[in-house]
């Protein structure tokens, strides 16, 4: 089931997530949600927190579902490497229609369960890195436009609140 996604100005967007205690038939029913809600967007990556679900969970796939092999599923995960930069434009499905320069790591491990709760590493680098630094931001309570400077940040927040004023965000 499709899950509706939310934007930016939703409080649930700001608030740092939980681990998940046990992967139970409710997690994996969120998780079989959040790849359908993920590919229909479609994005490269969805966090649980985007889905009103304050958990630390998130879903990857930089092919947008042309390969299945790059699915990933990270339960409770962690930095466990992170080095170099990278600065590329950046959007974010909780802020359609805006993107901007983000510096990010160019290269990062991270640790966590999949969603047989085993334990599993995952080595990104390029598009990936900076999809996992991405989403682990989303479970810490951060969107992308935090780590903009002030002025493009507030340029940006200004649009979407003169979007809201007139409904259409
Ligand atoms: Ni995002």
């Amino acid at each position: 089931m499709i899950r509706p996604i939310l934007r930016f100005g939703d409080h649930d967007l700001q608030t740092p997530a939980r681990p998940v205690a046990a992967i139970t038939g409710e997690i994996q029913h969120l998780i079989d949600d959040m790849i359908e809600t993920m590919y229909a967007a479609p994005g490269v990556g969805l966090a649980a927190p985007q889905v009103g679900v304050p958990l630390r969970l998130f879903v990857v796939d930089t092919s947008v579902g042309s390969n299945p092999r790059d699915l990933l599923v990270l339960v409770n995960p962690e930095f466990v490497e992170r080095e170099g930069m990278q600065i590329e434009d950046e959007g974010c499905l909780s802020v359609p229609g805006f993107s901007a320069n983000v510096a990010r790591p160019a290269r990062v491990v991270i640790r966590g369960l999949d969603r047989t709760g085993d334990v599993v590493s995952c080595e990104g680098a390029g598009l990936l890195a900076r999809a996992f630094q991405h989403e682990m931001d989303h479970l810490d309570g951060r969107l992308f436009l935090d780590r903009l400077r002030g002025l493009k940040r507030h340029l940006i927040v200004r649009k979407i609140q003169k979007l809201k004023r007139t409904g259409k965000w």
